[in-house]
């Protein structure tokens, strides 16, 4: 038996519903496990800053510092639109990650057979596609300094050290040792000082993994072979912005935002939230795609309780929904939809039998 506690982090729009059906996904497993599963929620996001002032509150902080595993379900409201980019949910999300270290972001895209017909590719470019994208998460665009805004310039900062290149690089590494043994580093470097610098450490670190082929891509043109050839790309290295805009991509291949996980990893605590954002427009309707936070719930089982067995029953438990015809809206095409809390009813009913 493993206690499981789990610092859970609802915040905005759809996020309490999907957080809600993770968490019960979770409670189903705790229970055939025969694991004790304790959850400690905490206010982040526009939830947050309504309440307190401030999106990303100090119990909050602390608490996730404490760990060992937080859930983030979403941040972000349309009434923040006017705030200073501080006070901004989204500013909560990125203080997270980089106050909890979690510098490797693993987001795996896999198209699942069932909803191939919902990929925004032909059925053929997408069926059997499965890959993981790993961004880099606390460097980059996002953190660069000096950083401002005047009325007629405004100015970010594009920084990486070769440690921070390394230790994720390192990651993505491992991680494509465990699969299909391939990976692809994205960057710019036919213009960008920095994506120069960031392929010649992805070089250094490749000759410490010989069983891994490399390959270097740059940016534009890896954001065409998403879509034009997918199936050619296992583990995908890249740094923070790239991999921003590249993983929304993936999950267009997927068939829908609602089914893509996260796990931020490298710190002493894992961050776990799915890649959508929190849908302001469907939010309290009950009718948000679950699966992108219950895998991640998986991913967390995996990756911050060495739970193995426990993921792939969750991983399992959605294939199983899946196959049996259930669809939220968002992957329903024309046909029969479920709600949010049903399908994470049926996900957790299959991973208690
Ligand atoms: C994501 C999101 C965030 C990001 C936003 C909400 C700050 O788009 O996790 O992909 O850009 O990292
Ligand atoms: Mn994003």
């Amino acid at each position: 038996m493993s206690k499981l506690h789990i610092v859970s982090l609802p915040g905005d729009g759809i996020g309490p519903e999907v957080t809600t059906a993770a968490m019960h996904v979770l409670g189903a497993v705790a229970k055939r496990f025969g694991h004790e599963l304790t959850v400690e929620e905490h206010l982040v996001g526009w939830c947050a800053y309504e309440k307190t002032g401030t999106p990303l509150p100090d119990a909050t902080l602390e608490a996730c510092r404490r760990g060992p595993a937080v859930f983030l379900g979403a941040v972000g409201d349309p009434r923040a639109e006017g705030l200073l980019p501080g006070k901004r949910p989204e500013a909560a999300l990125l203080k997270l990650r980089s106050e909890l270290g979690c510098f490797a972001n693993l987001r795996p895209a896999r198209v699942d057979e069932e909803l191939v017909d919902m990929s925004a590719l032909k059925r053929e470019i997408a069926s059997g596609c499965d890959m993981v994208i790993v961004r880099e998460l606390t460097g980059g665009l996002y953190y660069g300094t000096p950083r401002f805004k005047e009325a007629d310039r405004a100015v970010n900062t594009l920084v990486y050290t070769r440690a921070e290149v390394e230790r994720v690089a390192k990651v993505a590494f491992e991680l494509a040792r465990s699969r299909r043994k391939k990976l692809t580093s994205v960057d710019k470097a036919n213009v960008l000082e920095v994506s120069q610098l960031w392929h010649a450490v992805v070089d250094d670190v490749a000759k410490s993994y010989p069983d891994v082929a490399v390959d270097h891509m740059y940016a534009d043109r890896a954001a065409m072979e998403l879509v034009t050839a997918p199936k050619r790309f296992d583990v995908i290295l890249t740094e923070n912005l790239f991999g921003d805009i590249l993983s929304d991509e993936a999950s267009a291949m997927c068939g829908s935002l609602g089914l893509l996980a996260s796990a931020s990893v490298g710190g002493k605590v894992g961050l776990y939230e799915p890649v959508h954002g929190s849908a302001p427009d469907i939010a309290g309707k009950g009718i948000a795609n679950p699966i992108a936070a219950i895998r991640s719930a998986a991913l967390m089982l995996g990756y911050s309780f060495g739970l193995h067995a426990e993921a792939v029953a969750v991983e399992r438990g959605v294939s199983k929904a899946l196959a049996d015809g259930l669809r939220t809206a968002d992957v329903a095409g024309g046909g029969p939809r479920v709600s949010t809390r049903e399908f994470a009813n049926a996900v957790a009913e299959a991973v208690t039998k």
